[in-house]
């Protein structure tokens, strides 16, 4: 797979101290379901572009959200010792390494940009897609929706503080995923806001699956341990809604995202069958 070769490309000849590249590369390789690189992908292939110039951002991404991963699961947050598969980064390499290999993957996600400038990206378009992944990254994005994730803990919530948390902790980096495939295939202003709209349901969606699977799923599928929502005293859409309005509230988000698409001239379904996937994934 196209994203894949390239992730490990760009792990390939560094020159850093060796526990770290293992540390890096153990959490990389250890098999996610790259829906972030597929959606940058997806969305270049349904405006009928060439999906490699994507490459850079689809690989930066996921570096991204593996750095948080590695973090969401230390002992000072979520404490869990299995994701994708297999035993957690700091059980593997210790918690100091694995906090270190997470700020490397985010800061090395950075110079992974560059490569864009390879693809003939324009220079102020690089400028703005750099930007951009670093508000969706930050404060005023993921690591805002975690920080209100911890701190909700113990509390309850009411529905636009969940969504808050959703949106932020799982959708700003989703959504800028479709946001920079959008920029790249020229998309114009109209298209990207319907994307933005559209992208807001699907990252709303996804983490409602997330917290669905976190009390229906297998943990051997789901390659992370099952209940440790429940375990963190976390509030999530089944504990505020209960299962069955969690899952209404997951088929309301996919409908509407469905019904933006329509408003596109889109070449090919590929974004409408991520939103089945999203809805009815396992794992
Ligand atoms: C898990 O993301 C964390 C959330 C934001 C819900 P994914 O379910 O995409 O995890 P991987 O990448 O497939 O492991
Ligand atoms: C984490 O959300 C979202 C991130 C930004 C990493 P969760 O804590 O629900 O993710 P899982 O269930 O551990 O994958
Ligand atoms: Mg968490
Ligand atoms: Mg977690
Ligand atoms: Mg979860």
């Amino acid at each position: 797979m196209l994203v894949e070769d390239q992730l490990f490309c760009y792990m390939e000849n560094m020159q850093v101290p060796e526990v770290l590249l293992n540390s890096m590369k153990y959490s990389l390789k250890a098999g996610g379901k790259r829906l972030r690189p597929i959606l940058v992908l997806a969305t270049l292939n349904s405006f009928g572009k060439q999906e490699d110039i994507g490459l850079p951002v689809a690989c930066a991404i996921e570096m991204i959200h593996t750095y948080s991963l590695i973090h969401d699961d230390l002992p000072s947050m979520d404490n869990d010792d299995f994701r994708r598969g297999k035993p957690t980064n700091h059980k593997v390499y210790g918690e100091a390494m694995a906090i270190l290999a997470g700020d490397a993957l985010l800061t090395y996600s950075f110079e992974v940009m560059e490569d864009l400038v390879t693809k003939g990206i324009p220079a102020n378009t690089i400028v703005s897609l750099v930007m951009e992944m670093a508000k969706a990254a930050g404060p005023t994005g993921m690591v805002g929706g975690q920080v209100a994730d911890m701190e909700g803990e113990g509390r309850s919530l009411t529905l636009a503080e969940l969504e808050y948390i959703h949106r932020n902790k799982t959708g700003k980096l989703l959504g800028y995923s479709i946001h920079a495939g959008a920029v790249l295939a020229n998309a114009t202003k109209a298209q990207q806001e319907i994307l933005k709209e559209f992208s807001d349901h699907i990252g709303l969606a996804f983490q409602i699956r997330d917290d669905i699977l976190d009390i229906e799923g297998e943990a051997e599928k789901i390659g992370k341990p099952i209940g440790s929502d429940t375990i963190n005293d976390k509030v999530t859409y089944p504990s505020l809604l209960t299962m069955d309005g969690a899952k209404e509230k997951l088929n309301y988000h996919i409908l509407e995202a469905k019904r933006l698409l329509e408003n596109l001239p889109l070449e090919s379904d590929l974004l409408f069958q991520l939103c089945d996937l999203i809805a009815k994934r396992d794992h």
